[in-house]
């Protein structure tokens, strides 16, 4: 590398890391006026590096999985089960796990056994509540794999409670995929599959899975291939080419089920409207302004909750942050998010900035509406040491606020969480981020041949973010303390009853009713997270009251109009929350939705 550049690359990088330095030193410590919220320890070291995480539903704990191929990790089983294979790459008899069950609460952990390698796949929590993955790396690349809800809990009943391959299943329509699976999006569909959109060495190609009779086997989407930046794209050819030819920028495309039963696909700068059932390109939405946006050049992306106030009639989705240049681990970051209303018939982008350059972060929806970002690097790409300068700081987006408002610095972090990272909000309203592995490999110590500036050390550490929320305001976080069930049809009313212990009516109080799916994080991007507000039907009812240790009660009940039509809500499970005066309940309860 030439010296000159170099040296300007530094300082440019220096200057922003002191500024970084500042803003995070003089953010106020404990007992200001505002929080910015609360880190927690959940486990120093969890012997897995955290490259997928999902949060289970109804026991709230969280499956972290890993890739296998990677030789031992710092997990072992405790009746000494070993990975006996002749197609594991580095590690014939590999005694080391590569995925477990964690109790965030109390750090408690579970090893799972997972025979095939799950490398950078894809996934989600389907109608019965079991996770259903799909794809990997070699052996592992066509193949789905699947967590039984009874292995759920870190001490099951059966013991022997792991991931199972479904290489070997006795339908007719036997759950291998058509192509490989490597860098996919799914997507939990109304009917109850999913789909699952393009990934390396996919053919340009979606395909349902498990697959059924009217569907064909694996579909090849132009899209896929005209957003592919790579060393071969030709701009006189492909009018989608981007700047950068060190692409594919579309790995990890953002996908999202509409209100209309249609797909919203975005990948590196570009986006469609997809008609799964008809297998057609309905709507070609403008470019994002910027940079790209998928691998390498990964930022995130949520879809905001879809809304009882309109109807559920629109969708507004937001991608932030990014790469500016795949080639270089020094190159600032992005700054730039777009907003959109996709369901708008000419939409455009909105674009503000952060207030951080930010590729490879988190976007976390959070039960009050806002969203969490969180996790990443300010310089350099996706990829094994392609990254440098951690960002540690999450941003809160508030998407309700005026332009030019919606981002607040919170309490940083101190330990790095950059390449195979992952995000999920836990029953609690808490945010778990885990792993961060820049290696290929559990790599604790700087190889010889490795630039210091670009090595990060697997990280086995496991922390919780809980987001300031709007604790100072009367009455704190309410509780949910009962449903009248937790099995609830699509169009019918849940009751919910709550405690806000508040001494007497108080007129100003504002209440939501929200559910949030628990998605698949992996990759800076949450798949499969969806959140909907819910109609209160009629009144919230008070009954006021004293418990035991004179502590004001106030028993509130409320009847929720749950949506009519799966397209709004899958069915699936939920977490259901409270939220008051912008407090999310103090624990969410799971709702399982169905027809
Ligand atoms: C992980 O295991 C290796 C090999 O046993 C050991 O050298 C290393 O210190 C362990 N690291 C952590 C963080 O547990
Ligand atoms: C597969 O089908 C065969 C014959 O129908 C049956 O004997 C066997 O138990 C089935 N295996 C599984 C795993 O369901
Ligand atoms: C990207 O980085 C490479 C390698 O450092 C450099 O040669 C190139 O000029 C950069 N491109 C842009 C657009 O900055």
């Amino acid at each position: 590398m030439g010296g000159v550049m170099d040296s300007r690359r530094w300082s440019s990088l220096v200057l922003v890391t002191l500024v970084l330095a500042t803003l995070q030193s003089e953010l106020p410590g404990a007992g200001a006026a505002v929080s910015l919220g609360t880190w927690r320890i959940v486990k120093e070291n969890a012997g897995v590096s955290s490259m997928h995480a999902i949060v289970t539903p109804v026991e709230g704990s969280v499956v972290i999985l890993d890739h296998t191929n990677s030789g031992p990790t710092n997990l072992t089983f405790p009746d000494g089960r070993c990975r006996v294979t002749t197609y594991d790459k580095i590690l014939k008899n590999d005694c080391g796990a590569h995925s477990l069950v964690l109790d965030p609460e109390t750090g408690a952990l579970r090893p799972l056994m997972v025979w095939t390698d799950p490398f950078c796949s894809s996934g989600n929590i389907v109608a019965d509540g079991s996770i259903q993955q799909t794809g990997g790396d070699f052996e592992g690349a066509k193949l789905t794999r699947s967590l039984s809800p009874d292995c759920y809990a870190v001490e099951p009943i059966n013991k022997y409670c792991d991931w199972q391959e479904n290489k070997v299943a006795n339908s007719s329509t036997p759950l291998y995929l058509k192509w490989q699976r490597w860098y996919s999006t799914n997507v939990l569909l109304p009917d109850g599959r999913q789909i699952v959109f393009g990934g390396k060495n996919s053919k340009d190609t979606c395909e349902f899975t498990p697959p059924s009779a009217t569907n064909q086997r694996a579909r090849t989407m132009a899209f896929l291939t005209m957003t592919t930046d790579s060393l071969t794209c030709d701009t006189t050819t492909n009018p989608y080419c981007a700047v950068s030819k060190n692409g594919p920028n579309n790995w990890y495309p953002y996908a999202y089920l509409l209100p209309n039963d249609m797909i919203y696909l975005f990948a590196n700068r570009d986006s469609i409207m997809y008609d799964y059932k008809k297998d057609v390109v309905v709507r070609n939405y403008p470019k994002i302004p910027g940079n790209p946006r998928n691998y390498p050049s990964g930022g995130s992306s949520v879809m905001l909750p879809l809304k009882w106030e309109d109807g559920y009639a629109s969708a507004e989705v937001v991608i932030c942050g990014g790469a500016t240049n795949t080639s270089n681990a020094y190159a600032l970051g992005s700054t730039s998010c777009g907003r959109m209303k996709v369901t708008d018939p000419a939409p455009e982008w909105i674009m503000e900035d952060m207030p951080i350059p930010r590729i490879m972060g988190e976007m976390v929806m959070l039960p009050d509406g806002s969203a969490i970002i969180i996790n990443g690097a300010m310089a350099g790409f996706q990829g094994f040491k392609t990254a440098t300068v951690p960002v540690l700081t999450p941003v809160l987006y508030s998407p309700d606020k005026a332009l030019g408002l919606r981002f607040t610095l919170m309490k940083p972090s101190v330990i790095p969480r950059m390449y195979h990272s992952t995000a999920n909000l836990l029953t609690d309203g808490s945010v778990m981020i885990a792993g961060s592995n820049t290696n290929q490999y559990y790599t604790f110590r700087k190889p010889a041949n490795v630039v210091s500036k670009v090595f990060f050390p697997t990280e086995l550490s496991v922390e919780a973010f809980l987001p300031p929320y709007n604790l100072l305001s009367l009455g704190g976080r309410p509780t949910i303390t009962s449903v009248d069930r937790t099995v609830v049809k699509l169009g019918s009313l849940l009751q919910v009853v709550f405690n806000d212990r508040t001494s007497g009516p108080a007129s100003a109080d504002k209440f939501m009713f929200t559910m949030n799916s628990s998605p698949w994080s992996t990759h800076s991007y949450s798949q499969g997270q969806r959140m909907v507000t819910l109609k209160v039907s009629g009144r919230i009812s008070s009954s006021y009251g004293v418990d035991a240790n004179g502590t004001p009660t106030n028993f509130r009940q409320a009847a929720l109009a749950i949506p009519r039509y799966s397209k709004i809500l899958p069915p699936t499970y939920y977490m259901l929350w409270v939220v008051k005066n912008g407090n999310p309940s103090n624990k969410c309860t799971w709702i399982q939705i169905t027809f």
